[in-house]
């Protein structure tokens, strides 16, 4: 009986570290992204005689045709990402700066409101990402008004980022081969590429849905929201 009763609990032990959301892993796989992207995407980048300007340039008309995808309105009968990526070439093209100002504004806004969380793993210490998985979840669930929302949002920038992390071989040589345009002629309807623009959909719109909350332990609880 005994040995029965600890295998029921290594059991549940086991099955609830499979629904254990990966809060450490999420938060790494996305600070390697950012920084991935903000390296791709300089701001102000104006020195033609940079040999590294064409691969800035062709990075942004991935991020800008990749951005328009994951807007574009994917149920719609007339949908066809062809056409997305037909409209936006040349808008990208034509909009290095901003589109390098947008993403850069992008991670900032996703980094502020997910920071509550990324404070939370801070304090988890030496320990294991299973067991900072665990205490870290203790907390939200403890105070889901606070902290669900943010929780959910380091999630999906994490699934995003380890998609994306998954695709950088690729992506350093196409932006190095200045292959961008066949590269996504060729790749919209590949299910990596459709899962990418997904991942980025289901990120955007939860950033979008999430405000900029502190909890205040003396009882009030303040909405701030940023412009
Ligand atoms: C997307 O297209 C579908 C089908 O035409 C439509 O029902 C839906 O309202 C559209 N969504 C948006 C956000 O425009």
């Amino acid at each position: 009986m005994f040995w029965f009763m600890l295998l029921l609990a290594a059991g549940a032990a086991h099955a609830q570290g499979l629904i254990l959301p990966d809060y450490v892993q999420s938060r790494e796989a996305y600070t390697h992204i950012r920084l991935y992207i903000s390296e791709n995407l300089p701001p102000q980048h104006t020195n033609d005689y940079d040999p590294k300007a064409s691969k800035y340039y062709s990075f942004s008309i991935l991020a800008g045709v990749t951005a328009a995808q994951a807007v574009a309105n994917r149920t719609a009968p007339d949908y066809d990402p062809l056409l997305v990526l037909d409209h936006n070439v040349p808008l990208a093209w034509r909009n290095y700066n901003k589109i390098a100002q947008s993403a850069q504004a992008l991670l900032n806004e996703a980094s502020a409101k997910i920071s509550m969380i990324e404070e939370m793993i801070d304090l988890c210490g030496p320990v294991s990402p299973q067991q900072c998985n665990a205490e870290v979840q203790a907390k939200v669930i403890q105070n889901p008004f606070a902290y669900q929302q943010p929780a959910d949002l380091l999630l999906l920038l994490g699934t995003f980022s380890k998609e994306l992390r998954s695709s950088e071989p690729v992506v350093d040589i196409v932006t190095q081969e200045r292959s961008e345009i066949p590269f996504l002629i060729n790749n919209v309807h590949d299910p990596k590429y459709k899962t990418l623009v997904e991942d980025l959909d289901n990120a955007y719109r939860k950033m979008r849905e999430v405000q900029f909350r502190r909890y205040n332990p003396g009882g009030n609880k303040v909405s701030i929201l940023f412009g």
